[in-house]
């Protein structure tokens, strides 16, 4: 007789990145005899996978934990973990703040997990917050083979070494790591062997990459290009930039390599000199707006994503007005925007902030025009030819969803199932997604 499984309920935070070790996490549990279920009250372990990026996230964490009290009361053998960025940050004041939890790890020790899981049971203390030398992905078991959808994700690299004044990251997942070439080279044609077509590569600073090949290193250009090779494979993206590892092979590559998608994701903060220095962000608006010059040349129809923090402190009118200048001479096709939070820790968060108000006021504006930007770049698709992944039934009958190359939501009715890659006329834009019909 086999025992029924034991359920494991894993709930996802903030970035791709987490997305990623949500899915490798429960790969390492379902190899110590959990299934994944959808329903905290069915659990016997809880996993929240954590984002200490801003202080709205990290609070999160601690109401959905409250949460759990009546589930603890119900099923005296439910475990409970936090997992992520804000258990590296917070390590055993979690404990101390939240009694219910039983197992804290950070998010280089995920290969300890099944070994936590274990003290925890047995009523040991149960934490890891380490740096450990070796990479926890190359003891976590390979990924397994059932058949999965058209899109994944891959971390290539991992931590980050630019200390942005304001950031939480460095301190979180710790230094710039790259996994080796064979080992994302074989877990890419592995995920290929599954049906998937779209492999993002995740890096805090992906483009930093620098993967050992033997006694050689190779950048991302060179391991896209490689990527590229595999049979099946048939999109490549990759998230997020720094613009200085923006280097002329990686530009080059988005006019040449033609698996990889016309869309860049590359953060520049803010608009002003004075604080992009202030951020620590090693370079100028002048130089972002000059790279993203050398970009377009090398693939003049690319779709630029960008970050941008207002009310960072000191920011003036005048900053701000230069960073709705920077957003007027680039035009974005998709961003992110973020009043500032101070972040524990962080140098920034010692320094004078800006009246809240001022910051309501400053990130209204700049979403405003962002929108109108978004906007006007998707509905100049109307009309044009593009691919289209299908990803999923959409919810008329009939109908699929998918992502064109420049990241739009597609919808449109045919006889297609998730993996068809297919040539789309658009001929409708709505506020967050596109139509259009078979070619
Ligand atoms: N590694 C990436 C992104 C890191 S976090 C990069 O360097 O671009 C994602 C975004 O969150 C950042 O780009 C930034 O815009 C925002 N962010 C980070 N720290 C923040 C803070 N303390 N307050 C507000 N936004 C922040
Ligand atoms: Fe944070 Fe800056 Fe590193 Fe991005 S580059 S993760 S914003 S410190
Ligand atoms: Fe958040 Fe950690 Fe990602 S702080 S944004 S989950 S790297």
């Amino acid at each position: 007789m086999t025992e029924a499984p034991k359920k494991l309920y894993i709930k996802t935070y903030g970035c791709q990145m987490n997305v990623y070790d949500s899915e490798r996490m429960a790969e390492a549990m379902g190899g110590q005899g959990y299934a994944q279920t959808d329903r905290p009250e069915d659990a016997d372990l809880i996993l929240l996978n954590t984002c200490h990026i801003r202080e709205k996230a990290a609070e999160k964490v601690y109401s959905e934990l409250g949460r759990y009290k009546g589930l603890k009361a119900a099923n005296p053998d439910l475990k409970i973990g936090v997992a992520g960025c804000v258990a590296q940050a917070e390590g055993e004041e979690i404990l101390r703040r939240q009694p219910l939890v039983d197992l804290v790890v950070g998010p280089q020790s995920y290969h300890r997990l099944p070994e936590l899981e274990a003290r925890a049971r047995g009523g040991k203390s149960a934490i890891d917050t380490e740096f450990p030398e070796e990479m926890k992905f190359d003891h976590l078991p390979a990924r397994p083979k059932p058949k999965r959808g058209p899109t994944a994700f891959l971390t290539v690299q991992e931590g980050c070494d630019k200390f942005c004044a304001f950031c939480v990251v460095p301190y979180t997942r710790g230094a710039e790591v790259s996994r080796p070439v064979a080992r994302v080279l074989k877990e890419a044609e592995g995920l290929v062997e599954q049906g998937v077509r779209e492999i993002t590569l995740l890096g805090q600073n992906v483009n930093a990459y620098h993967g050992a090949d033997g006694a050689d290193s190779w950048g991302l250009a060179r391991l896209i290009r490689r990527l590229a090779e595999i049979d099946g494979l048939e999109r490549i993206r990759f998230t997020t930039s720094h613009p200085r590892d923006m280097d002329d092979d990686l530009i080059a590559a988005h006019g040449d390599c033609e698996k990889l998608m016309p869309y860049l994701h590359l953060p520049v903060q803010s608009g002003s000199d004075r604080i992009l220095k202030r951020m620590n962000r090693g370079h100028t608006a002048e130089e972002y707006i000059r790279l993203v010059d050398r970009i377009r040349s090398a693939r003049p129809d690319i779709l630029m994503s960008g970050d941008f923090i207002v009310g960072f402190p000191e920011e003036t009118e005048e900053d701000f007005r230069a960073t709705l200048a920077l957003v007027e001479e680039i035009g974005y096709g998709q961003c992110y925007s973020f009043k500032y939070s101070a972040r524990p820790g962080t140098p920034a968060a010692e320094r004078p902030v800006v009246d809240p108000a001022k910051a309501d006021d400053r990130l209204q504006r700049l979403q405003t025009l962002l929108t109108a930007q978004q906007r006007a770049v998707q509905d100049s698709m109307v009309g044009r030819t593009v691919g289209v992944l299908v990803e999923k039934s959409g919810r008329l009958p009939g109908q699929v969803v998918g992502k064109s190359d420049h990241l739009h939501a597609v919808h449109l009715t045919a006889n297609l199932s998730p993996g068809d890659l297919v040539d789309v006329r658009i001929t409708e834009s709505a506020p967050n997604s596109l139509a259009g019909i078979l070619v």
